[in-house]
């Protein structure tokens, strides 16, 4: 049967570092399931269909990771997808108490549902999409950060609006 994983998050958008944890995740679960949020409490600046469309593509090389989009309880979602892992990354001290609190709440809502915490590479431990965002709204290059496809898009959507 294997052992399945759900790495969840909101991927508004995805980051070289994010793709870092999906690698590693895949290396060690027999499936990944990376799992979007479907409402997030902002505004995303990608819309959900696009950000389905962007990890699809980014992870289009990895056999055993698949993209879905969910709602309600994650630890729900894991269940009925056949997972018994969630995958977590966890850059530095600063993303630990909202983890802590996160893993505590997922373990009182689902004990059969173990969090799983995985350093992505040092190169990417202070990437976030939201600086990711900022640096792209700014004219900042953003390449080396996130995947090209994710450049690209970023690219044309910030670009300045042509004057004449
Ligand atoms: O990429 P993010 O924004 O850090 O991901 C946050 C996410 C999607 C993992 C979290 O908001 C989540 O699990 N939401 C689902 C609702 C839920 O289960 N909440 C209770 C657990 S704390």
């Amino acid at each position: 049967m294997g052992m399945t994983a759900v790495y969840p998050g909101t991927f508004d958008p995805i980051t070289n570092g994010h793709l870092d944890i999906i690698s590693r995740g895949a290396r060690l679960f027999d499936r990944v399931i990376v799992a979007i949020l479907k409402n997030p409490e902002k505004e995303p600046l990608f819309p959900l269909g696009e950000r389905m469309d962007i990890l699809r593509e980014v992870v289009g090389r990895l056999p055993n990771v698949r993209v879905e989009a969910f709602d309600g309880l994650l630890v729900d979602y894991a269940r009925a997808s056949g997972a018994r892992a969630i995958v977590r990354g966890l850059r530095a001290l600063s993303d630990f108490e909202y983890e802590y609190q996160m893993a505590l709440m997922n373990r009182r809502l689902g004990p059969d549902i173990e969090t799983v915490y995985m350093m992505p590479g040092e190169a990417y431990t202070y990437v976030s999409s939201r600086l990711v965002k900022e640096v792209a709204r700014l004219g900042g290059d953003v390449s080396g950060l996130v995947p090209r496809e994710v450049a690209d898009r970023l690219r044309a959507r910030c670009a300045p609006p042509r004057s004449g």
